[in-house]
């Protein structure tokens, strides 16, 4: 049997630049690093789970440009130049708790609670979109995230307690 005597070389990487949570962040990747190993791995952000690592459950979901995002689906390189929003970065002074959080909080909306992060990122995004969400709407923004555990309905409420909170402009110390 021969020895292979091959020199190894390092993986080719690529300098990426982007916004995470507000903060500018340059790194060299490699091209196939996806973004969910990039924020979690890389940038420490824990609350980026991830799941299946398909696109099916929605536990890594994070904001790019302001729009929700499987972050398991996305190249870290394909982030480059964007402005990525993680659970982390929901949070407002000294930790406090955004008032979606709050809101899933007092509604017991999560058990083990792997998949809460993904689901507070995208009411964020539902919200935007339509402060003022009925339940089907509820429903339908949040049909790509899976939850093991609760059952939804816990889910729904804190939604809509969410959306309150923010019509009443008042609660919480994340940005609303
Ligand atoms: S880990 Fe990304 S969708 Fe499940
Ligand atoms: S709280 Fe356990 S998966 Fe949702």
């Amino acid at each position: 049997m021969s020895v292979d005597d091959t020199p190894q070389t390092e993986p080719p990487t690529e300098e990426i630049s982007l916004t995470v949570n507000g903060e500018t962040v340059s790194a060299e990747v490699e091209p196939r690093l996806k973004l969910s190993d990039f924020l979690r791995r890389e940038q420490g952000l824990r609350g980026v789970r991830v799941g299946c690592e398909h696109g099916v459950c929605g536990a890594c979901t994070v904001l790019v440009d302001g729009k929700g995002v499987k972050s398991c689906l996305m190249l870290a390189v394909q982030a480059d130049g964007s402005e990525i929003t993680t659970v982390e970065g929901l949070t407002g002074d000294g930790g406090a708790l955004h008032p979606i959080q709050e809101a899933f909080h007092e509604t017991h909306a999560l058990q083990c609670g792997f998949c809460t992060s993904g689901f507070v990122v995208a009411t964020k995004e539902l919200l935007e979109e339509n402060p003022d969400p009925d339940r089907d709407a509820i429903e339908h923004g949040l049909a790509d995230n899976v939850c093991r555990c609760t059952g939804y309905q816990n889910i729904y409420e804190a939604v809509e307690r969410a959306a309150d909170y923010a019509d009443e402009g008042s609660h919480g110390g994340g940005d609303g």
